[in-house]
């Protein structure tokens, strides 16, 4: 058996979770940023280590009450690893929870496991299977990671206990969750834009407006948001009564006194502004699901076909992403796997996960492993 500390620090969310056999959650902790970075619409760099550095320790404390239960914390000592993340995400961010996790490793006398973010998301989708008794999902898989910080098409497969990932393609521009973000930036609205406009979305009209296919030379399996952003922006600039919606949502948000609810959001959109947000989501899913569609049909010509099609990463948290999806693959006869929502945004314990391979294989870390913001997921491949 393998007992795993894991720390995530990439981005906005201060994580720390203790799972044993990438099978068993113990506990999971996430302390998110949200609030620090609401008031100025998106992450923050220099803010997210600070929030970081102030959260590290009682997050991984809790984590290790909270695993130990009655008993009283998880000792150091009853760990068999440390793992953290070491790439891809904002530098400063990323040091934090490396630092951590070193001295940590080291003061306690266990081996470091270093993770990429993206292998993370990737084995959330596995630790949802096993952590619910059900067997791992057949491979090869067509994964779509889509997140605020990616989106990406992987082909992933196994040999032995080593999992191998092969991109697939990927966004040129925007991720998928930075249009939402934005998006509901443009609309005068709260952050993070994407679990609002989901919400929204359902009170909204879909077909009221036509944003039309992306489309790209090249790769078509590569995606690309900004255009769709820069539709919404227009659409919004030929309305002048959505505008003036815009500037007055802003306007009673500033007088609420307080953070709005999901009701007060509500409240605050009339028909037309649910109608074009409800649209935007309708575009955003039929895209993503279009081209996962476009890796399954493309990788069932290869000599091992597509068995299965996973969706992780914040944005498959979507609702509507989610069950698109899986309608769709499941009339290409594919089983569908997505994490449940909670493992779908940043948590450690996709990285206590993704780390016990490498545990069986002993891959240690050695005291040079350093923080990489563009770390390839082919590299650990
Ligand atoms: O995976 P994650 O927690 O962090 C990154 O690695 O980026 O993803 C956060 C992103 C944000 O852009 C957020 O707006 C989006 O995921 N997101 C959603 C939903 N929940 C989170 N987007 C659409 N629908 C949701 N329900
Ligand atoms: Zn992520």
């Amino acid at each position: 058996m393998a007992r795993i500390l894991g720390i995530e620090t990439s981005c906005d969310e201060t994580a720390a979770a203790v799972v044993d056999d990438a099978r068993q959650i113990l506990a999971s902790v996430v302390l998110s940023q949200v609030p620090v970075h609401r008031l100025y619409g998106g992450v923050v760099p220099e803010l997210a280590s600070r929030e970081h550095l102030r959260g590290i320790v009682p997050v991984v404390r809790q984590a290790l009450e909270e695993a130990g239960g009655e008993r009283g914390p998880v000792p150091l000592s009853a760990l068999d690893a440390v793992a953290v993340t070491r790439g891809p995400g904002l530098a400063g961010a990323l040091l934090v929870g490396l630092t951590f996790a070193k001295a940590v490793a080291l003061a306690a006398h266990k081996p470091l496991i270093g993770v990429n973010h993206l292998e993370g998301h990737l084995h959330a989708v596995l630790l949802e299977e096993r952590r619910n008794g059900r067997p791992d999902p057949p491979l090869p898989a067509v994964a779509l990671v889509v997140s605020g910080g990616h989106t990406q098409l992987y082909r992933v497969d196994r040999r032995g206990d080593q999992f191998t990932y092969r991109l697939l393609g990927q966004t040129r521009d925007d991720a998928a969750g930075e249009a939402y973000d934005k998006v509901a930036k443009l609309l005068g609205l709260g952050y993070p834009g994407g679990p609002l406009l989901d919400r929204l979305a359902t009170a909204g009209d879909a077909a009221a407006v036509d944003f039309g296919r992306v489309r790209l030379k090249g790769n078509p399996l590569d995606f690309s948001f900004s255009g769709l952003k820069t539709a919404v922006r227009r659409n919004l600039q030929s309305h002048p009564d959505l505008q003036a919606a815009v500037v007055a949502r802003r306007e009673a948000v500033a007088t609420l006194g307080h953070a709005p609810s999901a009701d007060d959001w509500r409240r605050l959109c009339d028909q037309a502004t649910l109608d074009l947000i409800a649209s935007f989501q309708a575009a955003v899913v039929t895209d993503l699901t279009q081209r996962t569609l476009a890796a399954v049909d493309q990788g069932s010509a290869a000599k091992t076909p597509v068995a299965s099609a996973f969706v992780t990463g914040g944005v498959a948290a979507n609702s509507a992403l989610r069950r698109t999806l899986q309608t769709e693959m499941e009339r290409q006869g594919l089983g569908f796997f997505a994490p449940a929502p909670a493992l779908c945004t940043d948590n450690a314990a996709m990285i206590a996960a993704a780390a016990f391979p490498r545990f069986q294989r002993r891959e240690w870390a050695d005291g040079a492993l350093t923080a990489s913001a563009q770390l390839p997921l082919a590299e650990t491949a």
